[in-house]
């Protein structure tokens, strides 16, 4: 039986959890996959990294991994343009299959790389980048498909949430909950995107793109962050029975679809208030079969590496599809955004 050879690029808090998993449960995923799934390269820019993992190839430069003999390659280094779109970009023309956590990536450059995936017959997987450990966008993609859609709704940051909750829960600064959250690797490497509301945006127009079948656009995001909520903020929403929440809302009007983040008040005892610590949370407001409720870990090695896998697995097991749940050609484009307050 062929073996799915898989190269992995940058080997941080995710790349490293997938490596693990990929050799901890490599037995349970063969017989998962129907496949065996062979770790053949890793490329990292930190030589220390490198070596902390074993594989027939370790590579320090992207093109080379591009190039490998690999059949499926994980994109785990993060950024929005430069080296992760040029990996994953060679990696599809050279009929490579790829699996990406990174959302802000795909959030501005998904629809092309869908198109281009698509083109070439290959898989490009992303359910990582929405939500860690949630099983998000495959629900979207291909559970929820004969549901009419009205509106998404989640708590999306990690460490927005992390924050605000333990800024409640010990009147702790804000500065030095992000501090834990940083180390607990939760954060992104420029944390400012975590607390201005940009990562939110970012899964957002992801998450609007599988629900409602328009390409990625993140510059119809409004966004604002929890850079200014204070602790004093917080107790009084408390007192009012309310508790404060990053969210990320995308909802269909008479006008158009609106993408909103925003922190909101959310009234105690609804999903949505409930949802703490590094914790995520979706709703979904389907026509037919919903509301669905979707609660798991936001962020983190294992959650996030487990997403990785899941996808990795679909794939050796032949579920290429399409990227974004309909032809990428047929993404259509969002109509422009309703005034304010609509
Ligand atoms: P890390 O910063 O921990 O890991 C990234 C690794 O890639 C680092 O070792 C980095 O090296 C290396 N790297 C960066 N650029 C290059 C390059 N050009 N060539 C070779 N190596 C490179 O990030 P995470 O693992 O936290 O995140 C990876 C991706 O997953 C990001 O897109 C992130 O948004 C996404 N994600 C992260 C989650 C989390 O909980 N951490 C959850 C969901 C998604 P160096 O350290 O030198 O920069
Ligand atoms: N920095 C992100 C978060 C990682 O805190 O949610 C998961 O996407």
């Amino acid at each position: 039986m062929n073996a799915m050879k898989i190269g992995i690029a940058g080997l941080g808090t995710v790349g490293g959890g997938v490596a693990k998993g990929l050799r901890v449960h490599g037995e349970m995923l063969d017989a998962r996959a129907g496949t065996p799934l062979e770790l053949v390269a890793v490329c990292d820019r930190d030589p220390a990294k490198r070596e902390a993992f074993d594989a027939p190839a370790k590579l320090d430069d992207i093109k080379a991994l591009a190039a490998s003999k690999a059949d499926l390659i994980v994109e785990l280094i993060g950024g929005e343009n430069g080296a992760a779109p040029m990996l994953v970009e060679e990696a599809l023309k050279a009929g490579k299959h790829v699996v990406t956590a990174n959302k802000a990536m795909m959030a501005r450059h998904g629809a092309r790389l869908a198109a281009l995936a698509e083109k070439n017959g290959r898989a490009l997987k992303f359910e990582a980048a929405v939500a860690g450990g949630i099983p998000i966008v495959k629900s979207l993609r291909e559970s929820l498909i004969v549901n009419g859609i009205k509106a998404v709704r989640g708590i999306l940051n990690g460490t927005c949430n992390y924050i605000l909750t333990q800024m409640e829960a010990t009147g702790r600064s804000f500065d030095d909950v992000l501090k834990d959250a940083q180390a607990l690797g939760y954060a992104e490497a420029d944390p400012e995107l975590d607390v201005g509301g940009g990562d939110t945006a970012h899964k957002l127009a992801l998450l609007t793109a599988l629900a409602f079948g328009v390409a990625p656009d993140l510059d119809a995001v409004s966004v604002q962050g929890i850079r200014a909520i204070t602790p004093d903020d917080i107790s009084f929403a408390r007192e009012f029975g309310y508790r404060i929440k990053l969210l990320g809302i995308a909802r269909q009007t008479d006008n158009g679809i609106i993408q909103r983040v925003q922190p909101a008040m959310v009234c105690a005892g609804t999903p949505l208030a409930d949802v703490d610590g590094v914790l995520n949370g979706v709703v979904v407001n389907a026509n037919e079969a919903g509301p669905f409720f979707f609660e798991g870990r936001g962020a983190g090695e294992y959650p996030t590496a487990n997403a990785v896998i899941a996808d990795i697995v679909d794939i050796a097991r032949g579920n290429v599809g399409s990227v974004f749940g309909v032809p990428a050609a047929s993404l259509s484009a969002l109509s422009p955004a309703p005034a304010a307050g609509a």
